[in-house]
């Protein structure tokens, strides 16, 4: 090993920092934050012209959180995550990491700073010629750790994703989740601040899945780590993240903690992307719904949302009896979300002296939203 790849080994604080940006005008959330993009632009040289992928980009991520970013096919997720570590280069604005501009960064301090971020992919991204032992080790050894550190490292990182039984085998003998546990294995071996996943559970099975997540959170808890991930799955922003963005052609079009975007989203991206979590009506009621009563008996469907904007489970009691008439769950739930009590309940009113607008009305006392949605004979 070199002298000088020693000394950045070992003393990565002596190398000179540039001096932090200007902050004193800013948000302190935003002086304190982990990563933040500011006004960041990002367009690919395509082979038929400029491909603009993102624009105008303003966002803080906290340390310690688990941030999520989610958007249809192409909306320029992976290319936002790929400026933190700079694996692509922003076209125009700024990266700040712990408040210092990563954008003068020179090869050197690239190295260094790539390996304060670790990073995850959906096809794990393993060495198929080398055994679990020696894909955790690999980054040790090219940044010359020696060979006692490199060992108690890779121990200690098995035993973290729980593969020390499976050091010797390669990684076509391996299941998906137990290849991406070495791949977060490897993520860690320099043990980073900061963990970025671009789909890392997209190829796994619902279960898999659940360890996986289990695992990042573990992580992200035990180690302080903070993570950035993207995925398509909703289920898996809902289960792990504190807060997430919602892109859409380059741009930002929502972002808020997860409980507030997932209980009431605002833009039609974000309800589209958020509408497998939701319940639709059944398809037979719909089919029976008409947006005029046919005569007094008919049964008014109402549906009911709880956006999380009240902590409490609603009283179901209370309001059917409000309701008066009898009042028939056609479909729903409820779950919580970070504290907040999210979900929909459709409901079908027959016989109560109230008419829809009323019934509407008090059902608002329990819910955030109520709609009237038709009515069935
Ligand atoms: N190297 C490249 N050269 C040219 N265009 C690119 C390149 N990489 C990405 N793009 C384009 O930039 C846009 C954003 O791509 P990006 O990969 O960031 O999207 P994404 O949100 O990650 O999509 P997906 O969910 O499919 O992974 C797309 O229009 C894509 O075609
Ligand atoms: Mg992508």
């Amino acid at each position: 090993m070199t002298a000088a790849i020693q000394r950045r080994l070992e003393t990565p604080e002596a190398r000179p920092i540039p001096k932090p940006v200007d902050q004193t005008e800013l948000h302190p959330d935003l002086n304190r934050a982990h990563v933040r993009f500011i006004g960041l632009g990002k367009t690919y040289n395509g082979q038929q012209g400029p491909v603009a992928a993102l624009h105008g980009i303003d966002l803080a991520i906290q340390r310690g959180e688990v941030f999520g970013i989610i958007g249809r096919s192409g909306a320029g997720k992976s290319s936002l995550i790929r400026t933190i570590n700079r694996l692509e280069q922003p076209s125009t604005g700024r990266v700040l990491i712990d408040q210092i501009d990563i954008g003068e960064f020179d090869e050197d301090r690239l190295v260094t700073l790539r390996r304060r971020i670790g990073m995850i992919f959906q096809h794990f991204n393993l060495m198929s010629a080398k055994t679990v032992w020696q894909n955790v080790e690999l980054p040790l050894k090219v940044a010359g750790v020696p060979k006692e550190k490199r060992e108690q490292k890779v121990r200690e990182l098995l035993e973290l994703v729980g593969l020390q039984e499976k050091h010797k085998a390669y990684p076509a003998q391996l299941s998906g989740g137990q290849k991406q546990r070495v791949g977060i294995a490897r993520a860690l071996v320099h043990d980073p601040a900061i963990l970025l996943c671009d789909e890392a559970t997209s190829a796994l099975d619902p279960e898999t899945t659940q360890s996986i997540l289990g695992l990042l959170r573990e992580i992200n808890q035990r180690l302080g780590l903070t993570i950035v991930l993207i995925t398509h799955e909703m289920a898996v922003i809902r289960d792990i993240c504190d807060r997430v963005v919602v892109l859409e052609h380059g741009r930002i079009v929502e972002q808020g903690p997860v409980w507030e975007v997932f209980g009431n989203p605002q833009h039609e991206v974000s309800k589209t992307l958020l509408a497998p979590l939701q319940h639709a009506l059944p398809e037979e009621l719909q089919s029976r719904l008409r947006s005029q009563p046919t005569s007094a008996e008919d049964a008014v469907v109402l549906r009911l949302q709880f956006t999380g904007a009240a902590h409490e489970e609603p009283d179901v009691a209370a309001l059917f009896s409000a309701l008066g008439g009898r009042v028939r769950l056609l479909q729903g739930g409820v779950e919580r979300i970070q504290g907040h009590a999210l979900g929909q309940l459709l409901l079908a009113v027959t016989g109560s002296s109230l008419g829809a607008e009323e019934l509407r009305q008090r059902a608002g006392r329990w819910a955030q939203q109520v709609e009237v949605l038709g009515y069935v004979v």
